[in-house]
């Protein structure tokens, strides 16, 4: 007899509706996988067999095939293990194929039968829904991720003697009911606070609009200036996410199996901070089966670079692609894929090897070379795609030891909320969320200038020997201070601001 389940393959970010069907036909006992599966998949027919015979169930002495269709999708890893024992189960007459007809199942079995945890229920269940499938059979564990999408029946289950009662018509499982609505959970406490970092107030500030505009950040000092406690500190005034971006989010981890147990909807802003050691594959994606790397993991958050030309050449030119474009393409045999990476870049330096070069009291042993050389790992495309550059000095004795505490988090994020607020109302019809998205039309449109700006922004362009994407991007980040501002127009004030966030030195 030939029973069907539905199920899903991933493809990147993407699910992909997968017919699993079982074929029992009489000869030499036996169970063979088709349609390109991997190793774990082949081996889900070892753990099928023991987690059927351990629910006191009847694994047929059969010649078993198992077709995973369409035959030219990659499948991988052992979710498939649940929908398979389904089709023997039918195939061999222990359950009625009526009774799976408006499912999807997915999950990863036990040898004593027991379902457990696969990665990327998230996107699994929303194929589950624009396909119009009305329930979903996932293991207990994945239920509170499944049911983040709205309309779709999550069935949760332990194990398969529980799943066969079910589908038999003996005993009936409740479908998961979710205890609360996730977006509605408190805000996280952060490690670090604004309060705490003596001085650096134009860092601060600049570190306000970066958060409120999503704009990139270069900041240049000597060692212990305190560079990694300011990057540290960010993600205590990042805006909240909306509910999609949420879920956008949340879909890049559970992909990668980096979803918290306990919280199935990643609701703040992600803040990644690899090693300069990291590889190629795991800072823009990549591998035999592509996954997202931290540029990705990063989305709609932070990705901070600290010590950023201690990092390898090569792998901090890869970031000019994604920095423009918001996702980045990773070739593979059958075409591309490209998984979505729009995140503010946050980056941290010293000024040359020894770290004191332009430090007013202790002096730099470096020679002129050395410094030069220093710099120009950081490569002048990469630091055109900055839209802020700051210099982080040294905090003199008499503020660090000042008692006195600085402007704290919470009123911070509170403006770039606002900042944000006015941004949502500007965008309202496109696609874009922050001032930073905006592509050259976009500017043209929504960051008009006056005589007296134009005529700004034409001198700085001039002294500056700025670059038409180093215009665009003092436009925006102009944008973006007049939202601070609470204006509606650019003025030379927001101008000039923007302007001086421009490097010194020529690129
Ligand atoms: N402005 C500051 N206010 C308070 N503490 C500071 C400040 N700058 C540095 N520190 C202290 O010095 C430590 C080292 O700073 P860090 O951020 O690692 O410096 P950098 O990354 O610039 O080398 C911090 O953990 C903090 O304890
Ligand atoms: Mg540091």
């Amino acid at each position: 007899m030939l029973a069907k389940v539905n199920s899903c393959a991933l493809i990147g970010l993407e699910g992909v509706l997968v017919d699993v069907e079982v074929d029992t036909s009489r000869g030499m006992p036996s169970l063979t996988i088709v349609g390109l599966p991997d190793a774990a998949v082949k081996e889900s027919s070892e753990r099928v067999r023991a987690a059927i015979k351990n629910s006191g169930l009847v694994f047929p002495g059969k010649r078993i095939t198992i077709n995973l269709a369409p035959a030219d999708i990659r499948k991988e890893g052992p979710a498939y293990d649940l929908p398979i024992a389904v089709g023997v189960l039918i195939a061999s007459e222990q359950v009625w194929p009526q009774a799976v007809e408006d499912a999807l199942f997915i999950g990863e079995l036990s040898l004593d039968g027991s379902v457990r945890h696969v990665n990327g229920i998230l996107p699994v269940a929303a194929v589950a829904r624009q396909q119009g499938i009305p329930r979903i059979f996932v293991s207990a564990a994945d239920a509170p991720e499944a049911s983040l999408i709205d309309g779709l029946e999550v069935i949760p289950i332990e194990h398969v003697a529980q799943l066969a009662a079910h589908l038999q018509g003996l005993r009936q499982i409740s479908p998961y009911v979710p205890d609360d609505d996730p977006a509605s959970a408190p805000p996280p406490r952060y490690a670090a606070n604004f309060a705490e970092i003596k001085g650096q107030e134009h860092v601060k500030r600049a570190l306000e609009v970066a958060a409120s505009g999503g704009h990139n950040v270069l900041m240049t000092g000597p060692p212990g200036a305190g560079k990694t406690l300011l990057a540290r500190s960010m993600p205590s005034i990042l805006p909240a996410m909306t509910i999609d971006e949420a879920l956008e989010v949340t879909k890049i981890y559970s992909i990668v199996g980096l979803l918290p147990a306990d919280t199935p909807l990643i609701r703040h802003r992600p803040f990644r901070a690899p090693h300069h050691t990291i590889s190629h594959a795991g800072l823009v994606g990549g591998g035999h089966w592509p996954r997202p790397g931290e540029i990705s993991l990063a989305h709609r958050g932070v990705l901070f670079l600290d010590e950023l030309p201690e990092f390898s050449r090569r792998t901090l030119e890869v970031l000019r692609q994604p920095l423009e474009d918001h996702q980045v393409a990773i070739a593979r045999a059958t075409g591309t894929l490209t998984f979505p990476a729009n995140f503010t870049f946050i980056a941290a330096m010293n000024p040359c090897p020894c770290g004191y070069y332009g430090d007013p009291l202790r002096e730099c042993t470096c020679s002129p070379a050395t410094v030069t050389r220093y710099q120009k790992r950081i490569s002048g495309p990469l630091l055109d795609r900055i839209d802020i550059h700051v210099e982080v000095p040294r905090v003199d004795y008499d503020k660090l030891t000042d008692d006195r505490l600085g402007e704290p988090s919470a009123p911070i994020r509170a403006r770039v909320e606002h900042a944000r607020e006015v941004q949502r109302g500007r965008f309202a019809d496109t696609p874009l969320s922050c001032n930073a998205d905006m592509g050259p039309g976009e500017v043209r449109r929504m960051c008009r200038l006056d005589e007296a700006g134009r005529a700004l922004v034409r001198a700085a362009m001039q002294q500056l020997r700025m670059s038409a994407r180093a215009f665009h991007r003092i436009l925006k980040l102009a944008r973006t201070i007049a939202d601070l501002a609470g204006s509606g127009d650019i003025e030379t004030a927001h101008l000039a601001e923007a302007i001086q966030y421009r490097p010194r030195r020529k690129l």
